[in-house]
């Protein structure tokens, strides 16, 4: 890439001097200018023996609870973020979580602003559920005088877009609250809208004489120059790591009924670290064959520059309601009016996606229509299946390829496809750390484990068994893993065998759903070793569940409920309220998607 240059030639600089700072300044993104804008600011403030100038007069301050519901970390990260923020705008920022949370802080609090995700099929995220719920019912306080903002993150391919979020904003207002700023939902691409919606909605909650004053990047120089983000993950959706595919292989054997990729990246960067728990995020590429369908289709096939934006910028798979609703305004096509109706839009989506609504209702468009319709490419989320202690400066993954066939033609989702058919070692892959702090092994390497999974669940533990290994950690650790078949399907399996005969994993149950007549699966295996795994649990084990939500995380959820509540002598309720104290005490956690 040509750096333009930024400063121009009357600069008070030197000509040399001038090209030099270009090809620094060039390559810049707009955060480190800001950066660097605060920096200097900061460093003439010190070198002129003052203190480094803070945004915001220090009076008059104000109280703010940031509550946040969250799932996978975003409205958790942004709630984090807005807590920073805040102080620059003369507002003292409490960050809550709604799984901490009692209906006290609502009552107590002044402003409020809330993050909150929807998960599921319009739910809220799960360990936000008992708060959520106290807040919808009978039993919520008024908050008359309270102030309050809501920002709610999903995604338009789901039907129920934001719906936490939503039903939080109304619910405020219907218990005497008073909305300072508007609700934003947002989708996917959510980092710049976010952060603009935040710094509008902070300038209403500020004390009046603080709000409107223009916000610095704020310098540590006490830290040695560091930028107080300095928690902030360096590479991002936006700001992925170009890394290297260095190897690709199905792990299924050639009878299966499964495609499970193991992907190694190489990638070796400064500020590239991650821990076991966390996924990482890739920015696939879309199938060519499909961009250029899609663009054949509005009647762009001939445009090579519109394929190739298609191919790696543009979300050309997803059929959201949002998109119809756009394409029929824009094509003025009455025959899409019946798509309005939720229901009928539900019908006609499922199993489809954005070119059978092209093809459907043919209507030609110019680029900047097409593109305007599309939102950008999302990452998507894997489990990081390694110890990073144990492979420096490499992440791996375990994808299942997603593959299906609808209305005549053989589809596959974007991000495993692409390591499945698109992708050889060697190539370029970019990615980014999705940080999961409520998805960790004990700090205590005594502590025993409990690790479920099914399918690509099982990746983060091989994450946790490598960790485990490379820390000399003594704690008992067991696997309890199904997929569908032994022969082919047994993910790891040598790992395992190996981590079993030297100690390094203590137990290992499997359930093969597709070995004999009768479905079997984990949960079963966790009923029939119901006394021990209870044992493990009064010995103080972590039990972590990974892996598909609907087809096995809440089967497993309600198992391990009746089994606690088999040891409360058949209280269900006693059972559920067991589970709840170790998901409290963050000796029950989940990473499912
Ligand atoms: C925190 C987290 C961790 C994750 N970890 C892993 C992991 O370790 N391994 C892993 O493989 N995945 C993991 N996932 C899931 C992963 O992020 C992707 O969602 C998955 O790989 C599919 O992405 P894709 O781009 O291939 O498919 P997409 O292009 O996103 O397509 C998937 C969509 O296609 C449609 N679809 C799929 N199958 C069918 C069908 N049979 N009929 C009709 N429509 C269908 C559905 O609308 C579905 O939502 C994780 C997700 C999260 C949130
Ligand atoms: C399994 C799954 C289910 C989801 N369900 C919904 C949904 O019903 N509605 C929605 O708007 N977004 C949905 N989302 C999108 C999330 O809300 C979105 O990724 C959000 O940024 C997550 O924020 P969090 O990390 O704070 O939980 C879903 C995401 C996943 C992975």
């Amino acid at each position: 890439m040509t750096a333009q240059p930024l400063l121009p030639k009357n600069a008070p600089f030197t000509p040399e001097d001038i090209d030099a700072l270009n090809s620094v300044v060039a390559r810049t993104t707009p955060q480190q200018r800001a950066w660097l804008a605060g920096f200097f600011a900061g460093f003439e403030a010190a070198q002129a023996g003052a203190q480094p100038q803070l945004a915001v007069a220090a009076k008059p301050r104000q109280a703010l609870t940031v509550l946040y519901a969250s799932e996978s970390g975003n409205a958790e990260a942004l709630a984090m973020r807005t807590k920073k923020l805040a102080q620059k705008h003369g507002l003292d920022a409490r960050v809550v979580d709604f799984a901490d949370a009692d209906m006290s802080v609502l009552s107590k609090a002044k402003n409020l602003m809330v993050f909150a995700s929807t998960w599921g099929e319009g739910d809220p995220p799960s360990r936000a559920v008992d708060f959520y719920t106290a807040l919808m019912g009978d039993g919520a306080p008024r908050i008359e005088g309270v102030r309050f903002a809501v920002l709610a993150l999903g995604d338009t391919a789901y039907a129920q877009f934001c719906a936490t979020g939503k039903a939080i904003d109304l619910r405020l207002e219907a218990l005497g609250g008073k909305r300072a700023f508007d609700r934003v939902d947002l989708d996917l691409d959510y980092a710049k809208q976010a952060a603009e919606w935040t710094q509008k909605a902070l300038t209403e909650l500020a004390p009046a004489e603080a709000a409107g004053t223009a916000t610095v990047v704020h310098v540590d120089f006490k830290g040695g120059g560091q930028f107080a983000d300095d928690d902030e993950p360096q590479f991002t959706p936006e700001n992925p790591l170009t890394g290297e595919i260095a190897t690709l292989v199905n792990l299924n054997g050639s009878g299966s009924t499964r495609e499970t990729w193991h992907v190694e990246i190489a990638a070796e960067a400064p500020g590239f670290s991650y821990l076991p728990g966390d996924a990482i995020g890739i920015m696939p590429e879309n199938d060519p064959g499909l961009a250029l369908e899609l663009a054949e289709a509005v009647g762009l096939g001939a445009d090579g520059a519109v394929v190739q934006k298609l191919r790696e910028r543009y979300d050309v798979t997803t059929l959201s309601r949002a998109l119809v609703e756009a394409y029929a305004k824009l094509t003025q096509r009455t025959d899409l009016a019946h798509l309005a109706d939720q229901k009928a839009f539900a019908k006609f989506a499922e199993d489809r996606q954005l070119i059978d609504l092209f093809e459907r209702y043919p209507e030609k468009l110019t680029a900047d229509q097409l593109f305007g319709l599309l939102r950008p490419l999302p990452g998507r989320l894997y489990s990081v299946a390694s110890s990073p202690k144990a492979h420096p400066g490499e992440a791996h993954l375990l994808v299942g390829a997603v593959r299906w066939e609808s209305y005549g033609k053989k589809r596959g989702g974007v991000a495993s496809t692409y390591f499945a058919d698109r992708r050889k070692v060697g190539d370029p892959a970019r990615i980014y750390v999705k940080p999961n702090r409520h998805f960790r092994l004990p700090e205590d390497g005594n502590r025993p484990i409990i690790m479920i999974g099914a399918g690509t669940g099982v990746a983060p533990y091989r994450a946790f068994i490598e960790d485990r290994v490379e820390d000399g950690a003594t704690g008992k650790s067991w696997l309890v893993f199904g997929e569908r078949n032994f022969t082919n399907d047994f993910l790891y399996q040598l790992e395992w065998q190996e981590y079993l005969a030297d100690g390094a994993l203590s137990r290992i149950d499997v359930a093969f759903s597709r070995d004999q007549p009768e479905k079997i699966y984990v949960q079963q295996r966790l009923w029939e070793h119901r006394a021990e795994l209870l044992k493990w649990v009064e010995d103080g084990a972590h039990i972590y569940v990974c892996g598909d939500e609907k087809g096995m995380a809440r089967d497993v959820d309600v198992m391990l409920g009746r089994i606690l509540a088999e040891a409360a002598r058949g209280d269900d309720e006693a059972g559920r309220a067991k589970l709840k104290e170790l998901s409290k005490a963050g000796r029950y956690q989940r990473d499912v998607y």
